[in-house]
């Protein structure tokens, strides 16, 4: 059974994904994570963003790898757990520019749809639906005003002690949706056969509960 989850940055799809798929019993896989470790490698080696070739060149020769400590998704980049890197803005935003590149892209879609075939999995990510697992069980195109987005992510990182401007938040988040919608391969988009969840006025538990019983429609 494969639940696909895809929307927007700063949606909510990791963390109810992560609820989703501990109820079930099943893997929650973050494909973001995989393109994060990805634009992690080309900053440690001071690769440019922008230069498509060296990115393709680079992560062909790279290991981005998979592990399960308990339920807990683990990413490996050449044999070392490079996880607790991965979630900085600036590591989501340069994620969203090398994620146009089709050779990154081909790499990353071997290991998400290997994960899927082996087990029962919540994945969540931007063409999971569309792409990835065109014919998983459930797609859920999980989304919320950009407003509404910046307003989460800019609570978060009060609560962690920072004092963010949630205008450049909001500017950020609108920019990076724009790159993901309109790229030239796998771009954002809500799959024909997906059920659209507009979070904006919905809590995580609301979210949780529809997405359960889609599944149990769906033979979860
Ligand atoms: O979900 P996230 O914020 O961790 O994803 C970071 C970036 O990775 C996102 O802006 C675009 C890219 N991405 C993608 O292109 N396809 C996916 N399935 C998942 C993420």
């Amino acid at each position: 059974m494969n639940i696909a989850i895809d929307g927007p940055a700063g949606a909510g799809k990791s963390t109810i994904a992560k609820i989703v798929s501990a109820k079930l019993g099943y893997i929650y896989v973050d494909t973001g994570a995989m393109f994060r470790a990805v634009a992690y490698n080309c900053a440690q080696l001071d690769i440019d963003p922008e230069d498509s070739d060296r990115i393709a060149a680079v992560s062909s020769e790279s290991d981005i790898s998979i592990k399960y400590v308990g339920d807990v998704q683990r990413v490996f980049l050449n044999g070392t757990d490079v996880t607790d890197h991965l979630r900085d803005e600036a590591v989501g935003n340069m994620a969203s520019v090398v994620a146009r590149i089709p050779e990154v892209r081909s790499i990353l879609l071997d290991l998400q749809r290997k994960l899927a075939r082996e087990n029962d999995v919540v994945m969540d990510g931007r063409d999971i639906g569309t792409c990835v697992l065109p014919d998983a069980e459930l797609k859920i195109y999980l989304t919320a005003s950009s407003a509404v987005r910046a307003k989460r992510r800019y609570d978060e990182l009060v609560a962690k002690g920072e004092t963010p401007d949630i205008d450049v938040i909001e500017k950020d988040i609108i920019e990076r949706d724009e790159r993901d919608m309109n790229r030239d391969i796998a771009p954002l988009k809500q799959a024909d056969d997906a059920v659209l969840v507009d979070s904006s006025y919905m809590t995580i538990d609301e979210v949780t509960d529809r997405i359960i019983t889609l599944a149990r429609e769906a033979g979860a």
